[in-house]
């Protein structure tokens, strides 16, 4: 294997709603993932986060697990409505207890907290006033930042955003089939920029400590056409504004994508856009994070309302089922490392200021097998890895790698039938079981350690 740079963060990721459980303790407030899960049929299995892996009251047995991985890093989020059960003004001091005992613990063992402000989790509260719809929910934003900023700021400093703004907005506020379950055209690009406002917003509000770093991240792949015809390039430009560059032009490059206009006439009038935003937005960063699962292969298709004056969702002509012969996950996505290494480089390409790299997210489902022997599991990894050591060869600044994830938990709108564990969750008993991936990856992480 490709050796890392020194001082590379080997790591594991997870999230509080996909974990934690306990929704009503310690005064914290509903979520829009508590409201959607009640929905029926939003979730399979009508499966809810409200017990999840009880991590909130296991958080200790936890921690020690992560210590025996020996990783350097742990990256999870914080629940915006634990720490403001209603999103705005009063704060539970329970809930920053909670976190303030987390990030104590993982010093104790050596592993640095990277934090995720948000991870999907709105406070109900703030989608009854309008969610990510309303410019007031960024000003929120900043608000609940700052209290979670000065609460552990004495001991945290890596500090992210955002997690996946595309998925909270296009999916959540678009396609409906995430929290809140909204299918709007211009609520959903209202929100995509309202998320990014609040990134801003945030980054100006915590900044200021020496030494802290501030960062967002985006789920980001390849749009591969499926032919080389001009409709399916043309449809995998639009998907690659939809998904990537709708995100990554203000934030990195200080401008609206050229075609964003055009692509969503008469979805949008973009009044959302406000004067100083771009400023804001594109505020510098110390670090982005890449999440990376799988190559998106783009076929053009008519779109539901061929009229571009009269469209108003957020359907944008698109086919992405159009799957080349390679192996797939159990959730059917397509194995395609080279897919992580054109991420990384491409980017660096596109954006030259490209803050330095991590990538805070990639892994697999795949059947289990008798004694969590995941072999395929720990090919899928090793592959990546291998994919990120070629983007570290060719110029990427990658700092370090986080697979997703720690635990079985919550996989959102597949409920608890998937699972990207390293550590096998039993749902009945709440027992943890390390998988043959998990001493893998142990090994991998103690050997790189012992290089450098
Ligand atoms: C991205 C998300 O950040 C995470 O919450 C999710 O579980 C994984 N991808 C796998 O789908």
């Amino acid at each position: 294997m490709t050796d890392f740079p020194q001082g590379f963060r080997w790591g594991v990721a997870t999230s509080a709603y996909q974990i934690e459980g306990a929704v009503d303790a310690d005064g914290r407030g509903p979520s829009i993932w508590d409201a959607f899960g009640a929905v029926p049929g939003a979730v399979a299995g009508g499966d809810t986060g409200a017990v999840a892996c009880d991590h909130y009251h296991r958080m200790p047995e936890d921690v020690a697990l992560l210590g025996e991985l020996g990783v350097d890093a742990y990256r999870f989020s914080v629940a915006w409505p634990r720490v403001q059960p209603t999103g705005s003004g009063r704060v539970e001091p329970r809930g920053l207890a909670f976190y303030s005992r987390l990030v104590d613990q993982l010093l104790e063992r050596g592993i640095e907290p990277f934090l995720t402000l948000y991870h999907w989790d709105l406070p109900q509260a703030l989608e009854e006033l309008g969610g990510w719809r309303s410019r007031d929910t960024a000003l929120r934003f900043a608000e609940y930042a700052t209290v979670v900023h000065d609460a552990l700021g004495d001991r945290v400093s890596k500090w992210t955003t955002f997690n996946e703004p595309y998925v909270s907005s296009i999916v959540g506020y678009g396609e409906g089939r995430h929290a809140p379950g909204a299918r709007e055209g211009h609520g959903s690009l209202a929100a995509a920029h309202h998320l990014m406002v609040a990134h801003g917003l945030a980054v100006e509000a915590m900044r200021g400590t020496p030494g802290h770093q501030f960062g967002i991240v985006l789920n980001q792949s390849p749009s591969t056409p499926v032919t080389s015809s001009e409709a399916d390039v043309a449809a995998a430009r639009r998907h690659d504004l939809l998904l990537r560059r709708q995100f990554t032009e203000p934030l990195f490059a200080g401008r609206y994508p050229e075609d964003y206009a055009e692509t969503f006439a008469g979805v949008t009038d973009l009044s959302f856009r406000k004067d100083g935003d771009l400023a804001l937005i594109s505020t510098p960063l110390d670090y982005v994070g890449i999440n990376y699962y799988y190559r998106q292969h783009v076929a053009d298709a008519p779109h539901r309302d061929p009229d571009p004056a009269t469209r108003t969702s957020i359907d944008i002509g698109i086919d992405t089922t159009r799957l080349p012969d390679v192996p797939r996950t159990a959730m059917n996505w397509p194995v395609e490392p080279a897919g992580l290494t054109e991420t990384l480089v491409g980017l660096k390409e596109r954006y030259p200021d490209l803050p330095p790299v991590y990538v805070t997210e990639n892994g697999c489902v795949y059947p289990d097998r008798p004694g969590f022997d995941d072999q395929d599991r720990i090919e899928y990894l090793r592959a990546h890895l291998a994919a990120a050591g070629d983007a570290v060869a060719a110029g990427v600044d990658l700092r370090g790698y986080f697979v997703w994830s720690f635990l079985d938990n919550f996989e959102w709108a597949h409920g608890y039938k998937h699972r990207f564990g390293l550590v096998h969750v039993d749902y009945e008993t709440l027992v943890r079981t390390p998988r043959a991936s998990f001493h893998w990856y142990r090994d991998l992480v103690a050997e790189q350690r012992a290089k450098v």
